[in-house]
């Protein structure tokens, strides 16, 4: 294997930070390598809210990556969430007279698009391309080579607040690193998570962290909307905590043991420990109906954002959850009896050469090195030119992990 092969990724959560050494296949295979994880620090709700704290994090799961991995990191591909990414729809259209669509007219017409909801203070990570119309055709995957008037590109086009952006930056910044790509992590958790007949179909994905919900509806295989809702599974953790007056890891672990959706043998009790107090008793069911009800608040929350923004016809295959929050028993049902829509988790592998672990919350990390793969959601303003599989492997994955060398 070339030294020249390998990724390194990082999904920097508000709970875990995970990190992973990977090599991609021509054909998309991901192997992975080594793998590597530590609570989070200074990161919340997706932002960073302490340097200091979050360079030390980074600095413990990378030292231990480049362990486990055998190899010095100079460069990775990272995720980034919280409110300050946002999603937007957009269209551009350029006059192309009769004539051939060429590449060119192609990425005019995106960056008209770009241009028309972009705003200064947001740094650009994705435009995503939906389909095109040529004068009154529709539902053009490929203009290029086409005769027409009038070229229209319809994008879905992420960007994130500058300053959350070299904040991100900034915690790699007392390394000698180079951040290659910075993928929202709403985007890496769909490539993860769900199949080609389901992105055709239509599915909304929710990744349910710590301290945020990354929601991504795909349909027709096109990203149509993303955003970000500030809460997670710390909020049902903290609901816990309040109202059994209990710490935070003992509510954290009662979550882990309760059901949201299915009720519980009226009889069982739990012991739950108070602060400096004996412990007191609670009947499992009142403590399960306190996660339920921030549950149903949260899945209604949810519903009324996507209902606003009239994108609910988009995806009749359902949800799927992943992240972290995911794991809460009873949660999937609880969507489907709420929302009406098929509900499923979805779990990902992470197949390294000693052990394989499964779980919700490698959903980011393996969908970052599938980001890294799929041209789509690496292209920005200056490589906007489509490429066949070998050229986006010497143009993107190549130039990603060409500084990274085995040293040991
Ligand atoms: N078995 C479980 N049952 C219920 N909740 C769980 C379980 N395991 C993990 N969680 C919850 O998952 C959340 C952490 O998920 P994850 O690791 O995906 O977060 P993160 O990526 O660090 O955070 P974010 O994406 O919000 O920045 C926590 O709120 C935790 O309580
Ligand atoms: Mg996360």
């Amino acid at each position: 294997m070339k030294n020249s092969d390998i990724i390194a990724a990082i999904d920097i959560g508000s709970a875990r930070i995970i990190a992973a050494l990977a090599t991609i296949s021509p054909t998309g295979e991901i192997t992975l390598l080594a793998f590597a994880e530590t609570p989070s620090k200074g990161v919340k709700k997706g932002g960073v809210t302490n340097i200091n704290l979050a360079q030390h994090a980074i600095d413990v799961v990378l030292d231990e990556l480049q362990v486990n991995g055998n190899c010095h990191i100079h460069s990775i591909v990272t995720s980034l969430s919280g409110v300050s990414v946002i999603g937007n729809n957009a269209e551009g259209s350029v006059s192309v007279r009769g004539s051939t669509v060429d590449e060119f007219d192609v990425r005019k017409a995106v960056a008209k698009a770009k241009d028309a909801v972009f705003e200064d203070e947001y740094r650009l990570l994705h435009i995503l391309r939906q389909s095109f119309i040529l004068d009154r055709q529709t539902g053009i995957d490929n203009p290029v080579g086409m005769i027409g008037d009038q070229l229209t590109a319809r994008v879905h086009i992420i960007g994130v607040a500058k300053t959350a952006y070299y904040n991100l930056l900034q915690i790699f910044s007392h390394r000698d690193i180079d951040v290659d790509h910075v993928v929202a992590g709403g985007l890496a958790a769909v490539l993860a998570v769900s199949t080609p007949e389901e992105r055709q179909l239509g599915v909304c994905v929710l990744d349910i962290g710590a301290g945020t919900t990354d929601i991504s509806i795909i349909h027709n295989e096109q990203i149509k909307y993303t955003a970000v809702i500030p809460h997670g599974g710390e909020l049902i953790t903290s609901d816990i905590a309040f109202f059994m007056r209990c710490t935070v890891d003992v509510a954290e672990a009662i979550k882990h043991n309760i059901d949201v959706y299915s009720p519980c043998d009226s009889k069982e009790r739990l012991e739950i420990p108070g602060l400096g107090e004996v412990a007191r008793s609670y009947s499992k069911q009142a403590v399960a109906n306190v996660a339920r009800e921030r549950c149903e608040q949260l899945i209604d929350m949810l519903m009324q954002k996507i209902h606003n923004e009239g994108v609910k016809h988009m995806f009749p295959g359902g949800f799927i959850i992943t992240g972290g929050g995911a794991n809460l028993t009873g949660l999937k049902q609880l969507i489907t009896e709420r929302t009406h829509l098929p509900a499923r988790v979805g779990k990902v592998e992470v197949a390294l050469p000693d052990s394989l672990r499964a779980g919700c919350r490698f959903a980011t990390i393996m969908g970052l090195f599938q980001c890294a793969y799929e041209e789509d959601y690496t292209r920005s303003m200056t490589n906007e030119l489509k490429a066949g599989i070998m050229g986006r492997l010497n143009t993107q994955i190549r130039s990603i992990s060409a500084r990274i060398m085995k040293q040991f």
